[in-house]
């Protein structure tokens, strides 16, 4: 692979694409992570299956782009958007090594021409926006929604990978590209985990040593509750349990993978925690076995 290029807007970007494909801007051609940045091995193992795909594919350029932009839009906490990490040039190592072409940085004004909006468009998709995540932080996926519009829109992929780790997020986003974006396909990546089980994340940088062992902890109660014979009924159990080690819990629930409603379908559910700890948000899920 060619030496990954950083591209710093999304004029650069248009530049970039249109030199590699003869003049032409667009194309379906663009394999798309888009990330907020602090990237970690979970990062890496989006690219990589970007890259993995891109290689096995023939008969064109294909380019495997990562996008870094911090969206205010998305953050429903002040101090959560200002203590979001950005390690921009470890970013470019770890993409570059993950097999990204290029690794563009859009500006606030490139996002948001008219300056950033205290409020976007509401995004009302049922239960996908309006359960879990979307109760507990009003207007997340309006601003989730608003910049990954923006985003296709700029960088006009053919296929855009999404973590499972963000599992509401990824069901917002297959809804959106279905109804806005037609031939774009959403790709799921499973969720990268340390060792020990916790799930990587950006916001995991903020966690202390001791917070950081202890974190564990939840991964371990969303398996006992995914493997028991009837999860629904182990959720206050697992939450209690929670508590009691110091997680302030937010929710601990069982619901349809797909539509994200509460009605139980045999092989058809997964279980959703949120909860803070050591000073930072965290969220998880898994598939329930039965
Ligand atoms: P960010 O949190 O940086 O995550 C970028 C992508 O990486 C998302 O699709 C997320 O689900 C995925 N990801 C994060 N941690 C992961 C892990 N441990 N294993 C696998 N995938 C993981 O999600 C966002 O940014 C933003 O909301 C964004 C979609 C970029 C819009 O601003």
């Amino acid at each position: 692979m060619s030496e990954t290029k950083a591209v710093l807007s999304f004029s650069g970007f248009v530049s970039w694409r249109a030199h590699l494909n003869g003049g032409y801007t667009t194309g379906p051609d663009v394999l798309f992570v888009p990330t907020m940045g602090a990237l970690h091995a979970g990062h890496g193992d989006l690219i990589r299956a970007a890259r993995e795909m891109a290689d096995g594919l023939e008969d064109r350029p294909i380019h495997v782009v990562v996008s870094i932009f911090i969206n205010p839009t998305q953050f429903d906490e002040a101090s959560d958007f200002d203590s979001y990490p950005a390690t921009p040039e470890e970013d470019l190592m770890l993409a570059e090594e993950a097999g990204a072409d290029a690794v563009v940085f859009p500006s606030v004004s490139e996002m948001y021409p008219g300056g950033v909006p205290t409020r976007v468009e509401r995004v009302d998709f049922g239960a996908l926006t309006s359960s879990l995540e979307g109760e507990k932080r009003p207007g997340h996926f309006d601003g989730v929604v608003a910049v990954v519009r923006n985003l296709m829109e700029q960088v006009k992929p053919r296929w855009a990978f999404f973590g499972e780790k963000d599992w509401q997020q990824l069901a917002v986003i297959k809804r959106l590209v279905q109804i806005e974006f037609e031939g774009v396909e959403v790709v799921p990546v499973s969720t990268k985990r340390e060792q020990d089980g916790l799930a990587m994340s950006s916001r995991n940088r903020r966690l202390s040593g001791s917070d950081r062992i202890g974190a564990s902890a939840l991964y371990a109660a969303l398996k006992r509750v995914a493997e028991s014979s009837d999860p629904p009924s182990k959720c206050a159990e697992a939450a209690a349990t929670l508590e009691s080690l110091g997680f302030d819990v937010e929710y601990f629930s069982v619901v349809q993978a797909d539509s994200l409603e509460s009605k139980w379908l045999p092989g058809k559910m997964r279980v959703f925690v949120a909860a803070r700890w050591g000073g930072v948000r965290l969220i998880d899920n898994v598939a329930c076995h039965h």
